[in-house]
């Protein structure tokens, strides 16, 4: 499995990213290796461009921090769901539900998840504790998820054809 991480943010750069640094080793953690790692403004058209890229190159896992939240520039969850051809709102839910044994704030994290062709595509808080906090709650569904999303997890539809064998979904 294969990462790309993006920092959105008009104020930081790599020097100061902390949320980037904290993605890669979210990532590391899963057994995922870097695919890249870059910062990009808060622009829909610049996020949304490097989402595409990253999806173009059929890299499982595309995982931004920033922008999620609520003031004039958060712009990440938009510009994402322009590029997504499927949500899979749980993983959203499941990170908010974990942030919220953490910070009242937890509400303000406007970010969603989904898929574009073989990518799972998720936002994450700016704040690097949050990707500590919301990571830990959504690792362990993530390698059953990139084996759905690039078929890699056997049938698809085994359940569906009466067989009580099939793995779980
Ligand atoms: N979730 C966790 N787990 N930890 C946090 O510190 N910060 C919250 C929220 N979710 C936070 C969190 C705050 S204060 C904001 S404004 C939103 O995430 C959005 O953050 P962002 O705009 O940096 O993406």
């Amino acid at each position: 499995m294969r990462a790309a991480i993006i920092t959105v943010s008009s104020s930081r750069t790599n020097a100061d990213d902390r949320g980037g640094p904290a993605l890669a080793e979210f990532a590391a953690g899963l057994g995922a290796e870097l695919a890249g790692r870059e910062l990009v403004h808060d622009d829909a058209n610049e996020i949304a461009d490097r989402l595409v890229h990253w999806a173009d190159q059929s890299v499982e896992l595309i995982l931004t921090t920033g922008g999620t939240g609520l003031s004039p520039e958060d712009i990440t969850p938009e510009a994402t769901v322009a590029v997504l051809e499927r949500q899979a709102p749980g993983i959203a839910e499941a990170m908010r539900a974990a942030s919220a044994q953490h910070t009242g704030h937890w509400m303000l994290s406007r970010g969603v998840a989904g898929i574009r062709a073989n990518s799972l595509i998720i936002n994450f808080p700016g704040n690097p504790k949050a990707i500590e906090e919301a990571g830990a709650a959504i690792a362990p569904a993530l390698p059953h998820a990139v084996a759905l999303i690039t078929g890699e997890s056997g049938p698809a539809r085994s359940h569906e054809s009466g067989s009580s064998t099939s793995a779980s979904h």
